[in-house]
């Protein structure tokens, strides 16, 4: 067990909740969770959602801390390191995968986050909501700026990682966050005041239940509660191993939960009641577009709405950039540990590999037809990564996380590592019923569910 001082540590434990929540906080909370609603059947996914956040993945995380500064080792060391001999090491892997994976498709929609800043603030964007569809449509439709945008986005976050970047994206989130929240609650209280706001809030908030027998519905909440709070694929476990023992990771776990779960609800108080205000508009079946055909009509009539668009964005954008640094830094940093590459070859290598994978995401908008609908799936080759990376390898991750848990380590040496130098831990007794229990069955349920539906 390496605990050697060179890894570097937080600089506390709000260090370690910005860091973390900066890699929660991103595209997930407000791309993926109002496009999810809209696809998953409004309230009734909503309350999925939320189940799934508090019964499986808020315990999740705990452990996933926990691993971490126990072995102050990336994932497949720390799973090697705890069951040695074994192939649980393999589970370290799959995140890995899954880090470059997530990262190839999430770096698209960053992209074209990155693009609208420009647009909404120099006005290029607006119009009746049919011209403003149009012109998403247009813009994704051509490829090569799409994946122009993507590269982007990976060589920034390439060379932010390369920069050495701990204490960077923690004054980067601790400026930025709160002028997030900020902005999102003000276009929340102006979204829900809008004429005709009322339909999007029943759509938001009153539950349809007969949803709850279409099983995609549990399907994507889950796979959006990972992807959401950056667990499932050791990104969390990483961070977690920079982790002082003196903190509670309790606190420091319930802090992040809450707080991305409150962008992500607060990002559906705005798409909903505008998306429903604007006539002929249907957010429920208007897909990965969602949030960038209703937002740019929200700022058209907004007093200073190119200013709030763009500001917008770019506090979006800069939101992504602190999660793709997080997913790039899962594979880069098992380089570094398990091949012993230096960092800057490790960071020009999984870029580059993310790079290739990236292109048939930014191509599947229009651009390409074997990408914009793959042959035998009909869907695009982006919804496609969501479905792998999101639906089924960030939920096997924790499945298999929560059993690693429950059944090799141990509740109770985990307990030990939770309670260190006392800190506080609610509920000792529950959260071990739900680690061993609750999560791996409940995800279990859900993914052969799934998969059973797919035959
Ligand atoms: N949680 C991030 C978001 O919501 C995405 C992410 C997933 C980051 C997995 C790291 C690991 O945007």
């Amino acid at each position: 067990m390496s605990t050697t001082p060179s890894r570097g540590m937080w600089s506390s434990r709000t260090g370690f909740i910005l860091a973390a929540a900066g890699s929660a906080v991103g595209l997930g909370n407000i791309w993926g969770f109002p496009t999810q609603v809209g696809q998953g059947g409004g309230a009734a996914f909503v309350v999925v959602y939320l189940a799934c956040i508090f019964l499986i993945c808020a315990p999740i995380m705990a452990g996933e801390i926990a691993l971490g500064r126990r072995t102050r080792l990336s994932p497949v060391g720390s799973f090697a390191t705890l069951a040695p001999g074994g192939r649980w090491w393999l589970v370290g892997g799959l995140g890995v995968l899954a880090g470059a994976g997530i990262l190839s498709f999430y770096s698209v929609i960053a992209g074209w986050a990155v693009a609208y800043v420009w647009f909404t603030a120099t006005g290029a964007v607006t119009g009746t909501p049919d011209e403003i569809g149009r012109f998403f449509g247009e813009f994704t439709g051509n490829g090569l700026v799409s994946a122009a945008l993507a590269l982007f986005v990976i060589g920034t976050t390439a060379a932010v990682l390369l920069g050495g970047v701990r204490t960077g994206i923690e004054r980067v989130t601790k400026a930025l966050m709160p002028l997030l929240v900020l902005l999102l609650i003000a276009l929340a209280v102006r979204a829900v005041t809008l004429p005709g706001a009322g339909a999007g809030l029943a759509y938001y908030l009153s539950p349809d239940l007969s949803r709850l027998a279409d099983v995609t519905v549990f399907t994507s909440a889950l796979g959006q509660a990972f992807f959401s709070l950056s667990l499932g694929m050791g990104c969390i476990l990483t961070y977690g191993s920079y982790f002082s023992r003196r903190d509670g990771i309790a606190a420091s776990a319930l802090w992040i939960v809450a707080l991305d779960t409150s962008i992500a609800l607060l990002a559906g108080f705005i798409i909903f009641p505008v998306g429903f205000s604007i006539a002929g508009f249907d957010p429920t079946s208007s897909g990965p577009g969602l949030i960038f055909t209703v937002l740019p009509r929200l700022f058209a009539d907004l007093p200073g709405g190119q200013l709030f668009g763009g500001a917008f964005f770019l506090l979006l954008s800069v939101a992504a950039l602190t999660s793709t640094i997080s997913l790039l830094e899962v594979p880069v940093s098992h380089c570094v540990d398990a091949l012993g590459w230096s960092r800057a070859k490790a960071v020009g290598a999984v870029a580059g590999v993310v790079s290739v994978f990236a292109i048939p995401s930014a191509l599947g908008n229009g651009a390409v037809a074997v990408f914009t609908s793959v042959p035998g799936l009909g869907i695009g080759f982006l919804d496609l990564m969501v479905n792998a990376w999101n639906e089924f390898a960030l939920p096997v991750g924790g499945c298999l996380t929560a059993i690693f848990i429950g059944r090799i380590w141990g509740v109770e040496r985990a307990l030990e590592e939770l309670r260190a130098e006392g800190a506080w831990f609610p509920a000792p007794a529950l959260w071990a019923f739900l680690i061993s229990w609750i999560c791996p069955a409940a995800i279990a349920c859900i993914l052969i569910a799934t998969l059973a539906s797919m035959l």
